[in-house]
């Protein structure tokens, strides 16, 4: 997690850090910080403190002339949210100065072994880099003392590194944890992600792990860049062009980017059409396709919303191609793996493609020679770049911590791999995906009816969504997004599994939310609905025309039944978006979370 902005160039650094760490918050939020060299006086200013960027930008003064700085946004792993345990961080002497994304795994033992009698100023894992580069530079230049220091500390990092001597250099390095370097005609900006590269850089590359970079403004007043492996050895590259434009990352008029993308997801479904379609039928890599090839089961491995996706996936591959299919949490998978079939294909699915849990696996699962494919929206991300094959989601950016759009998108992706791997096509895909959008479409016009249905029926700090079959896989979708951002207390239930249980916690006007999308669980499914309205439940159903009752409250547009998870996901995440709303709780930036969950 954290966000983490550099830049040396001929604009003002503060103006491209702040920019960037406000389009790089969603990665955390608790606290944040800057660094920067004031051309006026020749003298370094950081500026830090818990709380948002907006509050970095207007409580502080950046009025004189700067042209090198870095910026953080942090999410906490090591000690509370605080101003001292905010980034950046100080070496003893303020020699250096460093922020940093990712967690150091044996800081302790490197303070213990070379920094015995040290007093560190902050709780953080983070000072001891700046410290031990700082311990190594009595003996050794700066490069070597950060080469030293990064041959000697394990973990994750991204970092970017300010030697205040030397006003004229920035130093950055990465493992694991993401790190973009962005060339400008003007200057050069690193970033965690490349939406804080737009405008300011129109070429970029992200750095492999274990490679350190150093950025120069040389006499001649050009920038210049160069990237080392960590002993030293010059790595060659690829710069690649940037494509996103701002507008994608902007609210477009909306109050909060999540009721912007929920609004957004027709025309995902389109996109995802035009991306996999050419001379009018789908289309996926051949060498994709044959992945599948001889395998005995796929393993699905995911975290959080993207393993609902997996889930939906599991359904969809086993019943379009028959591939049996195994869904795993990936933080479980890693430490404690099922006993594999002998021919497995591994699929990670995960929005940001940088989910350390994931990594994890998919580390351990290439270590054994595996294949991985990996389904992500950023193409550019860690898993995207190491699984053997990836496919692109194209949801568009994704700012709200709460997945909408990818998920959707994750499921059309599953939904045309499985349906090209079917031997015979169970229906036209182009036709039933086109009435999936319209469907969607359908519901998100009604949003002022659902915001109504929530004032109504939302009233208790618990709820539960019950459902069958391929239902209960939108209840789980559909109970992380109303706990995430609302802080109701939600269960999503397999409507039969109730009576072993958790009916006991029904009581009067408990909001009890069912989603029937199947006539095969229909009956069943409403029989669960009658047992907990005679307990004093408060109803709410979500189900399509086909299987509707006219005291049904959301009535969708019938899509094929293997599709529906795509319809009914909608009016439970207008549900989540309108609960937090009416609660007035911060939609796009739930507490403790962050967008992209960088540490395991
Ligand atoms: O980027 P990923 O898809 O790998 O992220 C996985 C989860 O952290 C993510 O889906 C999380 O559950 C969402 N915030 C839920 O809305």
């Amino acid at each position: 997690m954290c966000g983490i902005v550099g830049y040396l160039g001929e604009k003002k650094a503060t103006d491209v850090i702040l920019s960037g760490l406000e389009k790089l918050e969603y990665r955390g939020y608790d606290s944040c910080g800057v660094s920067f060299f004031s051309n006026i006086d020749n003298q370094f200013i950081t500026y830090k403190d818990k709380g948002r960027v907006k509050h970095l930008v207007e409580d502080f003064n950046y009025s004189l002339v700067n042209h090198l700085g870095i910026g953080h946004t942090r999410w906490a792993t090591h000690g509370k949210p605080n101003q001292v345990n905010s980034h950046p961080h100080f070496s003893r002497s303020e020699r250096f100065s460093i922020v940093h994304n990712g967690v150091i795994e044996n800081y302790k033992e490197l303070t213990a072994k070379y920094l015995p009698h040290m007093k560190f100023i902050s709780e953080t894992d983070t000072e001891i880099i700046a410290n031990l580069i700082e311990h190594f530079t009595h003996d050794l230049s700066v490069e070597e003392a950060i080469r030293k220091t990064l041959s000697l500390i394990e973990g994750s990092y991204a970092l970017l590194i300010i030697d205040t001597t030397t006003p004229h250099k920035l130093y950055a390095a990465k493992n694991k944890s993401p790190l973009l370097i962005g060339v400008g005609t003007d200057g050069i900006t690193l970033a965690s992600d490349v939406m804080a590269l737009i405008g300011h850089a129109q070429y970029y590359y992200p750095i492999e792990d274990k490679t350190f970079t150093s950025v120069t403004k040389q006499a001649n007043g050009k920038y210049t860049y160069e990237l080392f492996d960590i002993i030293g050895k010059p790595v060659t590259f690829k710069l690649l062009k940037i494509d996103m434009v701002l507008d994608e990352i902007g609210k477009a008029g909306y109050s909060h980017f999540m009721l912007k993308e929920i609004c957004e997801q027709p025309s995902v479904i389109r996109k995802i059409m035009s991306k996999y379609m050419e001379n009018d039928t789908f289309f996926v890599s051949p060498s994709i396709l044959s992945m599948f090839e001889g395998i005995d089961r796929v393993y699905i491995i995911a975290a959080g919303t993207s393993m609902h996706a997996g889930f939906v996936g599991k359904h969809l591959l086993e019943n379009m191609p028959k591939i049996p299919c195994e869904v795993f949490i990936a933080s479980e998978f890693a430490y404690n793996p099922p006993l594999l079939v002998d021919n497995p294909l591994f699929i990670f699915i995960s929005q940001s493609g940088e989910t350390a849990d994931l990594r994890a696996c998919l580390v351990n699962v290439k270590e054994q020679g595996y294949k991985t494919l990996t389904i992500t929206n950023v193409a550019t991300s860690t898993l995207a770049r190491e699984a053997d094959a990836y496919l692109e989601i194209y949801a568009g950016p994704e700012i709200a911590v709460a997945s909408t759009k990818a998920y959707v998108g994750q499921i059309v992706i599953l939904t045309i791999l499985a349906y090209l791997l079917a031997p015979r096509k169970p229906f036209d895909l182009h036709l039933e995906l086109s009435k999936v959008a319209v469907s969607m479409e359908a519901i998100i016009d009604k949003r002022d009816y659902i915001h109504e249905l929530v004032k109504e029926k939302i009233t208790k700090r618990n709820c539960f969504y019950i459902g069958r079959g391929i239902d209960y896989f939108t209840c789980l979708e559909a109970a992380l997004k109303l706990k995430e951002i609302s802080y109701i207390q939600t269960e999503g239930f397999a409507a039969g599994e109730l009576k072993h249980g958790t009916i006991a916690l029904i009581e009067e006007g408990v909001p009890v939310i069912a989603i029937i999308s199947q006539s095969a669980i229909n009956n069943n499914t409403r029989a669960n609905i009658r047992e907990v309205t005679a307990r004093g439940a408060n109803k709410l159903v979500i189900s399509l025309e086909n299987v509707s009752d006219v005291t049904d409250e959301i009535i969708l547009m019938d899509v094929h039944q293997l599709l529906t998870p795509l319809v009914t996901v909608i009016p439970t995440q207008l549900i989540a978006f309108y609960s937090a709303l009416d609660l007035n709780k911060d939609i796009d930036k739930p507490r403790n979370l962050a967008k992209s969950v960088t540490v395991e």
